[in-house]
């Protein structure tokens, strides 16, 4: 993964426990391709030496105003001026406090103060006992750094150290790792909204059984998070799969085609774009039983009858939005042969501009994958690449088709 490199980075620890995930968190940074240096305040270095943050990150660290390496005996000018951003995580309720108010009496806060304030922007991880997180004095202390520009990544809630239950963990690394990367993507859709459907549907039989299929979700996740950091508002609509939530997007888990749809409709009204990758289910059984079926000794399953599902994608397709074009609509066709022919076919069908043509066992429950993007124009593929990576390119093909 290259998605940082070329970016350097000081990542600033200051004292926490969470300051064991801040190892994991350098690890990440240097794997997607950042330089990293790290700068760590005395009480950090109580709780993970720099010998470890040194070993991940490849180069010795700083945790002194005085540092006598640097030739002209200033770290915080030199470290500062080299980074494309400085991250504090984790940043404590202390550290906060001071950069608020300015403060300068190490060499994190003193280098914080010392950036140009312009080009290198300020991210910050906050990690804190629940209490100390909800105090009034933090939260002022954040809405302040928040109105001098700094970017405040939020916080996890549940178990924390102290024994309590909460708000104010660190996020785990790679939240934070998906937050960074998103922070230095480009935002052509900002002030956009994004409505994405993604995984199978669940198509009840009776309470405990039912019909579904093999889509992992993988592409409309990829798909979703993609357009967040392109700086989309983005709505998530997903069938039943096991996959965590894009960073920053809405996600509404759903069941049947049906929820599907009202989930969807509900928010088109709202959407710039609508991105159609679920694998809805064709049929569903004409009613769901009340009660588990059971064998009957006769050696006969039972009849099931099905009806058809209403199709999502066309429905939205035909409103008055997307015809106007104020609603960009993009399907999907997973197809096992003619892919090129089947996927034209498939888009006149649906009345959209755009359709993404894949071989479905290609696809399914697979990291990477080849698109073929079809619309008015021809046919225009885009080769083998894990699904992030795509995901990035149809969001590009996307904001040109729709916005330029
Ligand atoms: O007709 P087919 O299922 O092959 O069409 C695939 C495209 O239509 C995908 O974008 C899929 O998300 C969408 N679709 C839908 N509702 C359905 C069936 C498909 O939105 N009932």
């Amino acid at each position: 993964m290259t998605d940082l490199a070329g970016k350097h980075l000081v990542l600033g620890l200051t004292g926490g426990i969470a300051c064991y995930k801040a190892a994991e968190l350098c690890r990440g940074l240097v794997k997607a391709g950042a330089e990293v240096q790290v700068v760590m305040t005395m009480d950090a270095a109580r709780f993970i030496t720099p010998v470890t943050m040194q070993a991940l990150s490849g180069r010795p660290v700083f945790d002194s105003t005085w540092d006598a390496r640097e030739p002209n005996h200033m770290p915080h000018i030199n470290l500062s001026r080299a980074a494309d951003a400085v991250l504090i995580a984790p940043a404590s309720a202390d550290f906060i406090a001071k950069l608020a108010q300015g403060r300068a009496d190490d060499l994190l806060s003193l280098l914080c103060l010392a950036r140009p304030i312009a080009r290198v922007p300020l991210l910050v991880a906050p990690a804190m006992n629940r209490e100390m997180w909800a105090h009034p004095a933090t939260q002022r202390n954040m809405a302040q750094l928040a109105a001098d520009g700094g970017v405040l990544l939020g916080v996890g809630s549940g178990w924390q150290a102290c024994g309590e239950t909460g708000d104010g963990r660190m996020l785990e690394p790679p939240e934070l790792l998906e937050d960074v990367i998103a922070f230095f993507a480009p935002k052509p859709l900002a002030g956009r909204r994004v409505l994405v459907t993604a995984g199978p549907t669940y198509e009840a039989i009776d309470p405990v059984r039912g019909i579904t299929n093999r889509s992992s979700g993988k592409m409309g996740f990829a798909i979703a998070r993609a357009a967040r950091e392109a700086g989309a508002e983005v709505t998530l609509v997903a069938g039943p799969v096991a996959l965590p939530t894009p960073r920053g997007t809405t996600r509404i888990d759903v069941g049947s085609a049906r929820e599907m749809l009202a989930a969807v409709q509900h928010h088109a009204d709202a959407a710039d774009v609508f991105i159609a990758t679920a694998a809805v289910a064709d049929w569903r059984p004409d009613a769901a039983a009340e009660q588990k079926i059971k064998k009957d000794g006769s050696g006969r399953a039972p009849a099931l009858a099905f009806v058809e599902n209403p199709d999502i994608l066309a429905t939205v397709a035909s409103s008055p939005r997307a015809q106007s074009g104020a609603l960009f609509c993009v399907g999907f066709a997973a197809e096992s042969q003619d892919l090129a022919a089947n996927a034209a076919a498939k888009r006149e069908r649906k009345g959209v501009p755009l359709l993404v043509g894949n071989i479905g066992p290609a696809t399914f429950g697979h990291d990477d994958n080849t698109l073929l993007l079809v619309d008015a124009h021809g046919a225009h593929e885009l080769p083998r690449a894990p699904k992030l990576e795509l995901a990035r390119e149809l969001i590009a093909e996307i904001v040109r088709r729709a916005f330029a």
